[in-house]
């Protein structure tokens, strides 16, 4: 069927009414524009919707049950335009949300924070690494980043840091080295390192840092998460270097201990990140402003 908003709306007055004439003074139609709407939608459902029986016109059983539905599109628009409007403030939304899989150590803390504040929010999360994220970025299809500093080179973006990301190295309690002070970087290169997959920040910033200092790391294992590799130091497969943030039980339980090595920790920060000139939704905005202004702060009381 055919049939216009418009055409709907007359119907429903006159309906209501039970007449042309004061549908068409509510609506401020002519009374024979009120009968060309009410023609047309005759014409879309092939029945006669109305029966006028004396002054009055009564809806038909046809008449009944178009009413029935046009009643259905009315609440349902009026719904739609409601929904609109929350959608321009906070109270509801959804916000789309990737972060890097180190970031996700205390990624959740701050989404289960922010949606006890905003609790009709849905969040969708994908956790992957840097390499994931800057597709991410280039295929525009979330609101917002958690990464390690991004490129300055290709896409434009708004990074903004909010907190420190310090790289550590990790060794198994028992490691000859473990209890030594300042250990030098010449020394760390007799020792084999279980590293990040390529494509993971921490693994870029572990790889610039010593190409920088002009030391060459022998590379073991190659794991594509941070548990592997805590896991794979811990059993004594070599050192490891991870964030921060990703420590917190075993060095509580002393199955894991960071070195005190020279140059370390490599300092680095996470950013929230998104594409220049995307326009936020009010729920993005309003995420992105808790995590600059209390992103650090709830992740350290978490801690
Ligand atoms: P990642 O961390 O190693 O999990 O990719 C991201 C980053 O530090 O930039």
């Amino acid at each position: 069927m055919n049939v216009t908003f418009r055409q709907l709306k007359v119907f429903e007055a006159v309906a209501r009414h039970g007449s042309y004439t004061r549908a068409a003074e509510e609506l401020h139609l002519t009374q024979p524009a009120v009968s060309m709407q009410i023609k047309l939608l005759e014409g879309q459902a092939g029945l006669a919707l109305f029966e006028q029986i004396g002054k009055k016109v009564y809806l038909t059983e046809a008449g009944r049950e178009m009413h029935h539905y046009s009643r259905t599109i009315a609440q349902e628009l009026n719904e739609a335009a409601r929904v609109m409007e929350e959608l321009k403030g906070v109270q509801r939304g959804r916000l789309v949300i990737a972060v890097a899989s180190t970031a996700n150590y205390f990624a959740t803390r701050l989404l289960a924070t922010f949606s006890q504040r905003y609790k009709h929010i849905t969040i969708s999360l994908d956790v992957t690494n840097r390499e994931g994220l800057l597709r991410h970025l280039d295929n525009n299809d979330a609101d917002l980043v958690i990464m390690g500093r991004p490129p300055s080179q290709g896409l434009e973006l708004v990074a903004e840091p909010f907190m420190e990301n310090p790289l550590v190295i990790i060794a198994a309690p028992g490691h000859e080295l473990v209890g030594e002070r300042r250990i030098s970087l010449q020394r760390l290169q007799q020792e084999t390192f279980v590293v990040r997959e390529r494509g993971s920040g921490t693994r870029t910033a572990m790889e610039r840092f010593f190409t920088d200092k002009g030391v060459d790391l022998s590379t073991g294992m190659e794991m594509n998460s941070n548990e592997a590799i805590k896991q794979a130091v811990e059993a004594g497969l070599g050192l490891g270097i991870v964030s921060i943030h990703t420590l917190a039980l075993e060095l509580e339980l002393q199955r894991l201990v960071v070195l005190d090595a020279e140059s370390f920790p490599i300092l680095r920060h996470w950013y929230v990140v998104h594409r220049l000139g995307k326009r936020l939704s009010p729920v993005a905005q309003v995420f992105k402003e808790f995590v600059l202004t209390e992103g650090a702060q709830t992740v350290r009381m978490a801690r």
